[in-house]
Formats: structure tokens, C-alpha cells, sequence
């Protein structure tokens, strides 16, 4: 059977960022409490001309600058912070990129899960079209109401994946574990920038999915925990990876060292929740920061709140070190313009009005900017 899995993978940041140590002076909060107790230290926050359709462009140009366009048939836009209840976010990149015409393109939502639902759907389609590729788009913005529980945990990026047959970096084994039960742990009304969650649910709710989506995964033959290296989870702060590792250790009896999840957190503390991305930026840390896993299997749990959760495993290809690019998101991250309390609160409070013509400012430097709504249509640019 031919191998199938991811064969290039990016990720981007926003242009502001917002250090947790300022937002934790401000709250009256100790700052250890979000350093430690939830593992994050800063969190990215999109300028007034970003949006999620200009970071999953951006990842994707990038990708796509390596790659070139042959034989990505295929465009599939994962967030949970769609721009439109009809129009793909994916036909607004696929425009912006001077995309072939000969691709299919479409949304997919289920809250962070979105993202593996679209690469399972890759994998499936390239096993009916060896020679296809597929193009994956996941780009987020994590938005809590100001002074609430989660907004510690906010944050946006965005990764862009190629899935193909004979991939260079992670083959994506068949078998998977699945998990659903309908939950009102977290979700965001139509009218709503903000998402509404209920904590203690959600944190019971992701670690009944992980040990649901376990189970099933054995009962379909999948590996032991002692034929898996390393470990990947949905992270939306890097505390919750090490409460579901704890919790996989529990459920299947086996004593499971915690160092191993360091290198996956790299970015994700830098980032803050990136829901349907963070998984996969999780692994691109990973990629990036621990230097033997050459052959080695990873274990990925992947999470939506609502809520379903999946899990599955994917080998990393011998010579994945000669395919990796630390050098674009690295740079990126350090070069954030950080920003004020009050410019957060600015930024957070800015909700688009319905009905008229807007403009933005012109903020970002990144290849692609939010220019405004015209005739009720969002306007997107390269940067100039
Ligand atoms: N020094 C060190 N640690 C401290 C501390 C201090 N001074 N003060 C508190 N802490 C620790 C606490 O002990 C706790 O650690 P443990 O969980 O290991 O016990 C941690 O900091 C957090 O403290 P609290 O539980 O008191 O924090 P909270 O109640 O204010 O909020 C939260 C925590 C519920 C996760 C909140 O951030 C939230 O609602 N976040 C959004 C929802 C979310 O991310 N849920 C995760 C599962 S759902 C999911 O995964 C989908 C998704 O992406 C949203």
C-alpha cells in the first residue's frame, strides 16, 4: 500500500503579540498562574487588517513558494472562525494565490477538530488519486469574552499542509480511534465574535473524548502506548497536554515520562490557542526542537469541543530533517510587535459594523491584508 501523509507544513503568526505577564499585572492575577499553571507566556493577537483568511493565505503562499501548484486538486479550509456562513474561506485564498481553476474548495467546522477531519478527508482522497494532492488550510483566531475565565487562552495562526502519496515528512497510519458526544462545553453563536465556554466542562470534556477516542483506537487494532514515541495533543495551552498525557497514563496503566511533550510546546506558548492549527503546530515544534525523531511513530489526539476527538498515529519519514523550515516562523515570531494592554483591549473591542463600507488600517506587513468590506463583501490584498 502506497504511504500517504503530510509532505510539507508551515505555519504563521499574527503582526502584534500580547505578553501574558502584562495581561496578568493588569487582571491582578500572578503571573506564574498563566506561565506555570497553564503553561503560556505570550499570546498573538491579530493587527486591525488580519483576519483568518490573510494568515491561512500567508501559510499557504509559503508552502506553496517550496511546492509549486502541481497536482493539488483540492483546497480545504478547517477554523472555527469562519468569515462567511456561505462562501468557503478557502475560495478567498484560493483568489488571492491565483490558484488553479481545476480545484475543488471547502469549509470544514467542527471547533479545533476541523483540521483532521479535512486531513483525514486528504488521505481518502489521495488513496482513490495517488497522484493528487491536497492543500490544507487551518487558520484561527481564539477570542474570549474580556476578564473571563478563558482569556488567558486566546490567540490566532494559522498552519498550511500538502498531504500526498510518499510524503517527506509524517506517514499517516490507517488506524484511527473516534469519539463524539454532544457537549455544551464551548461553542460561539452566530452573532457572536466571542466564544462561550464553561471550564470545568470542557477540561472533562476533552479527557473523556481522549480516553473514548483511545479505546476505540484499540478495539481497531492501533498501537500500545509502548509502540508510541512521542505524543502529540490538541493543545489550547500547553497545561492541558500534560493533563491528557497524565490521563492517557492513567487509563491504560502505564507509567508515561512527561519531557517527551517539551519540544511540541515551543510554539504553542509563544502563540496561544490556534484551535484547529494548534494540534499541527504542535507537531511542526515538534519537528523543529527534537532532533531524533527519524522512524519514530507519533501518537496525535486531536480535540473539538461539541465535541468529538480522534486518534491516530503517523511515522516520521527518515530523512524528514532535510524537509523542515525552522527559519520562516522562527523569524516571524521574534519580530512581533508587542503590544500594549490598551492596544489588546482596542484591538479586541473592534467589531466590524454590518451594512456599511469599511476600511482598515493598513497595519501588517505580511503578504496578505484585510483590506476592508465593500458592498457588504470583505476585500482582501497583497501587501504593497
Ligand atoms: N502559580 C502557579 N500555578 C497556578 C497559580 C500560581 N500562582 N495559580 C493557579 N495556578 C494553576 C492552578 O493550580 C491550575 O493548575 P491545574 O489545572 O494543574 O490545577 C492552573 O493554574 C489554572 O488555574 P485555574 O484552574 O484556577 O484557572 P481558571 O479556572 O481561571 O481557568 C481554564 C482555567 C478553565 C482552562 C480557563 O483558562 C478557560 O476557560 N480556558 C478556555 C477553555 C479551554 O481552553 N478549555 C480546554 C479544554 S477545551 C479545548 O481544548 C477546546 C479549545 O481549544 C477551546
Amino acid at each position: 500500500m502506497v504511504a500517504i501523509g503530510i509532505d510539507d507544513i508551515e505555519l504563521v503568526a499574527t503582526h502584534d503579540v500580547l505578553e501574558l505577564a502584562e495581561l496578568a499585572r493588569v487582571r491582578g492575577v500572578d503571573p506564574a498562574k498563566y506561565e506555570i499553571g497553564l503553561g503560556q507566556t505570550r499570546m498573538s493577537v491579530p493587527a486591525a487588517d488580519e483576519d483568518p483568511i490573510t494568515m491561512g493565505a500567508t501559510a499557504a503562499a509559503r508552502l506553496l513558494e517550496r511546492t509549486g501548484t502541481d497536482g493539488i486538486r483540492s483546497l480545504l479550509f478547517a477554523t472555527e472562525t469562519g468569515v462567511d456562513q456561505s462562501k468557503s474561506g478557502g475560495m478567498f485564498i484560493h483568489g488571492l494565490l491565483g490558484l488553479p481553476k481545476a480545484m475543488r474548495v471547502a469549509e470544514i467546522k467542527q471547533a479545533c477538530y476541523a483540521g483532521t477531519v479535512a486531513l483525514q478527508s486528504a488521505l481518502g482522497v489521495i488513496a482513490r488519486e495517488p497522484e493528487s494532492k491536497v492543500l490544507i488550510v487551518m487558520s484561527d483566531i481564539a477570542k474570549y469574552e474580556l476578564e473571563g475565565s478563558g482569556e488567558p487562552t486566546q490567540g490566532a495562526g494559522a498552519v498550511a499542509m500538502l498531504v500526498s502519496a510518499n510524503p517527506a515528512l509524517v506517514e499517516i497510519e490507517p488506524e484511527t480511534g473516534i469519539y463524539s458526544a454532544d457537549v455544551d462545553d464551548f461553542w460561539r453563536p452566530n452573532d457572536s465574535t466571542t466564544a462561550v465556554v464553561d471550564g470545568a466542562l470542557s477540561l472533562s470534556a476533552y479527557l473523556d473524548t481522549l480516553t473514548g477516542s483511545w479505546d476505540d483506537y484499540q478495539a481497531r487494532g492501533g498501537h500500545s502506548v509502548a509502540e508510541i514515541d512521542r505524543f502529540l495533543y490538541h493543545q489550547p495551552f500547553t497545561k492541558m497536554a500534560r493533563k491528557g498525557h497524565r490521563e492517557l497514563a492513567k487509563h491504560t496503566g502505564t507509567e508515561l515520562p512527561e519531557d517527551v511533550l517539551e519540544a511540541s510546546f515551543v510554539y504553542n506558548r509563544e502563540l496561544g490557542n490556534t484551535y484547529g492549527a494548534s494540534i499541527y503546530s504542535a507537531l511542526i515544534s515538534l519537528m523543529h526542537h527534537d532532533e531524533e525523531l527519524a522512524g519514530k511513530r507519533i501518537g496525535f489526539y486531536s480535540y473539538g469541543s461539541g465535541s468529538t476527538g480522534e486518534y491516530f498515529t503517523g511515522v516520521v519519514r527518515d530523512d524528514y530533517r532535510d524537509h523542515i523550515h525552522t527559519e520562516p516562523i522562527q523569524s516571524e515570531l521574534a519580530a512581533r510587535n508587542v503590544i500594549t494592554f490598551d492596544e489588546y483591549v482596542e484591538l479586541h473591542e473592534r467589531v466590524l459594523p454590518s451594512g456599511v463600507d469599511v476600511e482598515n488600517p493598513r497595519v501588517t506587513n505580511a503578504p496578505y491584508r484585510f483590506a476592508g468590506i465593500r458592498g457588504g463583501a470583505r476585500q482582501y490584498e497583497a501587501n504593497s
